[in-house]
């Protein structure tokens, strides 16, 4: 098996550096800004002024969040987040790992249109957005000092970037999906098999011994301190593609260590655990046609189930949305409604 696998691989390698050199070989001379690789800013070179020190701190939140702004912090007023969890546990090498989630060379993506809220979305509706889910907390004021620093750094990370020049490798990455359900039964094994030394039985990850208000060491995956059921990673397609990129620990894109039928199976086995509810997600995605096929609350603008929402396959889904976005552009082009 392993044979096997190192062997398609070194194929894989191979048919891409066909087409890297295809690539090259029918390159038009172009316009476009030089291509940045994946060169994030080094932090330690900032000078010590006052932005510096902004950034500096920013990166802080990223990486304890529950030290500043978690449910056990001493000022209340600062008590943002609703779990311990922190940015950097989905956020991988505090925003800087190709596909577990960059915070890297996105600044310039917002303002950006928002399917979920029907508007513009600036950057700190995007911290936000992960405050209220993924953190299971509430909304910080764009003027708050916690908001600008983790603006300064998300800003920092783009530093050198492009306006509008879109890096590889941002998100979760994406393989192939399945043409069954994914399924939490045959998720159980391995999990335990792959997570449980790590995650724990119950879901509930390993605090720090010597300082709890430093947060996980280990974050928990579901139960009353995860991410609530409004969060991404609360979505199929979005973890089952971390988990392959990214769990166990110390996977990469280049070494992934879960089969594709593992990372969509455990995914599967995870969400189908108990989370925090999040209220009025039925407020999500007033376009119902822009609602992504992998989100695992109604309402349905297609008349497919929760289940197959939340657990797949998505194929037919996203072929009943494709033809009634056709049917509506159809009846507004014959009937525009005054
Ligand atoms: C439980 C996991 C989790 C935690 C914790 C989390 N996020 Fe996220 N975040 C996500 C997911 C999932 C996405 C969406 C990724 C995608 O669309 O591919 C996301 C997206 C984002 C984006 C937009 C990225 C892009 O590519 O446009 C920003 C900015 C962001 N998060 C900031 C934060 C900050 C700051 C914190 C801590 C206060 C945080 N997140 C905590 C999971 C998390
Ligand atoms: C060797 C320990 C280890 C193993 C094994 C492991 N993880 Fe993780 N996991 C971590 C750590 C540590 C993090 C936090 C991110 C980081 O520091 O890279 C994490 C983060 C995560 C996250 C995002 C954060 C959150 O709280 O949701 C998910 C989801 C996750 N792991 C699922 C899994 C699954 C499913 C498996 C089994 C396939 C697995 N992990 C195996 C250590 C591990």
């Amino acid at each position: 098996m392993p044979g096997r696998r190192s062997g398609l691989w070194v194929f894989g390698i191979a048919v891409v550096m066909v087409l890297n050199i295809a690539a090259v070989a029918h390159a038009q001379p172009t316009q476009q800004p030089a291509a940045p690789i994946w060169t994030f800013p080094d932090i330690g070179t900032l000078p010590d002024t006052p932005a510096g020190r902004l950034i500096r701190r920013g990166r802080d939140l990223v990486t304890a969040t529950s030290m500043h702004v978690g449910p056990r912090v001493a000022d209340r007023a600062k008590r943002f987040a609703g779990n311990n969890l922190a940015c950097i546990n989905c956020h991988l090498e505090a925003g800087t790992k190709k596909f577990g989630i960059p915070l890297y060379g996105i600044f310039d993506d917002f303002p950006q249109y928002s399917a979920r809220s029907g508007h513009d979305s600036s950057i700190e509706d995007r911290l936000n957005s992960c405050m209220t889910r993924s953190m299971n907390g509430r909304a910080m004021p764009d003027d708050a000092p916690e908001m600008q620093a983790l603006v300064a750094y998300v800003k920092f990370l783009s530093t050198g970037v492009p306006a509008g020049y879109r890096v590889p490798g941002l998100g979760t990455g994406k393989m192939t999906e399945l043409d069954r359900a994914a399924d939490p039964e045959r998720g159980r094994p391995i999990y335990a098999r792959s997570c449980v030394a790590c995650h724990n039985t119950d879901g509930s990850g390993i605090v720090r011994a010597v300082n709890t208000d430093l947060g996980y060491m280990i974050p928990p995956l579901w139960g009353d301190d995860s991410f609530n059921t409004g969060a991404g990673m609360n979505r199929l397609i979005t973890i089952a593609n971390f988990l392959h990129f990214n769990m166990p620990h110390g996977a990469d894109y280049l070494d992934p260590r879960l089969s594709d039928d593992e990372a969509w199976d455990v995914a599967a086995y995870v969400v189908s655990q108990p989370r925090p509810v999040k209220a009025d997600l039925g407020k999500d995605f007033p376009d119902l046609l822009d609602k992504p096929v992998d989100a695992s609350y109604g309402p349905y603008a297609d008349g497919f189930s929760e289940q197959q929402h939340k657990y797949g396959p998505f194929a037919p889904i996203r072929a009943a949305i494709a033809k009634l976005k056709k049917e509506k552009g159809a009846a507004s082009s014959v009937a525009p409604r005054p």
